[in-house]
């Protein structure tokens, strides 16, 4: 009936999750509040995991990409499920190593890694540095000759591929603040450059092409085009590279137009031309590192509001006013990202009407989404947003210093918080 797997109707005609009348946890919780489903984010994880036992012999780790949602729990949680980490900050390196995450199984990303964030994962003796620019390579090779370490990184490759996505969301192109291009020589000249370093020790190469991708071709051409370079660095260089890292970007559904590829079959296929290609060049199969955000955690997620003021403007258009908005979803205002919206109250009742979903903050553009069809919403009825697990909460800010919403997490029926809902006390703690 929904996109979303772990969705229902129940006997009230209420929208349920994970078994838990979303009614019920609206009054519970307070609005707006994030739900997640645990079964969900496992049986993802799993896949993901089990794929690359199947494809690749084990020979390879998910990594599942914090910045789609970082918080301890979801931490603990992906540990759990024998996944890596990815992350982008300080901020995520601070809470992952607060959840007990093994820092081995942690790759630091970022366009803009600042000293001292360098400094704390070399200090916490995190996996690997993801290089991405030449000024980086040689901060870092300095700060870890500082700490007389030698510090093993990987390289991100811009490797061309156009995935068909939204232009906001595409990082594979020349023109990205991401990574070395290929096109160029600037990659080559680059991995060249990390021969001369004694701090830093090049294993890896990375490349991510986009997100919310439901094509295979373009991983197929991204992975072919990454192994090609291994091939050239090895012919160029005598040095061979023993890990490659294909990113994320896989699509999930957040309407029924949405039909994403099964995992499986995406592994399957960019693994036949990995080991293809290390046939060709006569090396070892690379040892493999993936990194699903939003496919991880996104169709597991929704977000409940309540309804307030409707504002029927006759021939233009209604806007049903939520008590939340772009300070907990900022992806429609950002890159008119669609979603399913649900009357949760009357979740059995078929879309009769089409309405725009407006936030609270003081931004005409703070709309969750325009012209969507919903059954009638009625003052203090709620509302679901679906698929709202990633690049929601860990998007989310204090505009107008709006408190952020809690995450519940469900699992058996039952709910836990994961993350409270900021007091206004949160939000002065650091005012002077
Ligand atoms: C380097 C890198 N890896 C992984 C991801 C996760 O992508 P997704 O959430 O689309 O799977 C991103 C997203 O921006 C990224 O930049």
């Amino acid at each position: 009936m929904f996109v979303n797997d772990c969705l229902n109707v129940n006997e009230n005609g209420h929208l349920t999750i994970g078994g838990c009348d979303t009614v019920e946890l609206a009054n519970e919780y307070g609005t707006p509040v994030y739900v997640m489903d645990e079964d969900t984010i496992r049986t993802a994880c799993s896949s993901y995991v089990q794929s690359i036992a199947k494809y690749y012999n084990g020979n390879g780790l998910a990594m599942f990409a914090s910045k789609a949602l970082c918080c301890k729990e979801l931490c603990r949680i992906v540990n759990d499920e024998k996944m890596g980490l990815d992350v982008v900050s300080g901020g995520e390196i601070y809470t992952a190593m607060k959840a007990d995450f093994p820092p081995e199984k942690i790759h630091f990303h970022g366009n803009n890694k600042t000293a001292e964030e360098i400094n704390m994962a070399l200090d916490y003796n995190i996996g690997k540095i993801v290089v991405d620019n030449l000024y980086e390579l040689e901060l870092l090779n300095q700060l870890a000759k500082a700490k007389n370490k030698v510090v093993k990184i990987s390289m991100r490759i811009k490797p061309g591929v156009d995935a068909h996505t939204h232009d906001f969301i595409r990082t594979g192109q020349i023109d990205s603040k991401f990574g070395f291009a290929l096109e160029t020589g600037e990659a080559m000249e680059a991995v060249k450059k990390t021969f001369q370093y004694n701090n830093v020790e090049l294993t890896e190469l990375h490349c991510h092409i986009g997100s919310q991708i439901f094509d295979i071709d373009p991983f197929v051409t991204a992975a072919d085009i990454m192994m090609d370079f291994i091939g050239s660095i090895k012919a160029q260089t005598g040095h061979l590279i023993t890990e490659l890292n294909l990113g994320g970007g896989f699509g999930i559904r957040y309407s029924a137009a949405d039909k994403p590829t099964a995992y499986d079959d995406y592994m399957n296929a960019v693994s036949k031309a990995v080991i293809a290609k290390s046939a060709q060049y006569n090396i070892p199969v690379p040892f493999i590192f993936i990194e699903p955000g939003r496919s991880i955690v996104g169709e597991a997620g929704i977000t409940l509001y309540k309804v307030g003021g409707v504002k029927d403007i006759p021939n233009i258009r209604t806007y049903v006013s939520i008590d939340g908005g772009m300070c907990d979803n900022i992806r429609y205002a950002l890159y008119k990202s669609t979603y399913t919206i649900v009357n949760a109250s009357h979740a059995d009742k078929a879309p009769d009407t089409k309405v725009t979903i407006a936030g609270k903050c003081c931004e005409s553009g703070d709309l969750i989404q325009e012209n969507a069809p919903i059954a009638t919403p009625r003052v203090n009825d709620i509302i679901a947003v679906l698929s709202t697990g990633a690049y929601n909460y860990s998007m989310s800010s204090n505009y107008n210093r709006i408190t952020k919403a809690p995450i519940i997490m469900i699992k058996d029926k039952t709910p836990r918080v994961i993350v409270k809902r900021q007091s206004y006390d949160d939000l002065i703690q650091n005012d002077i």
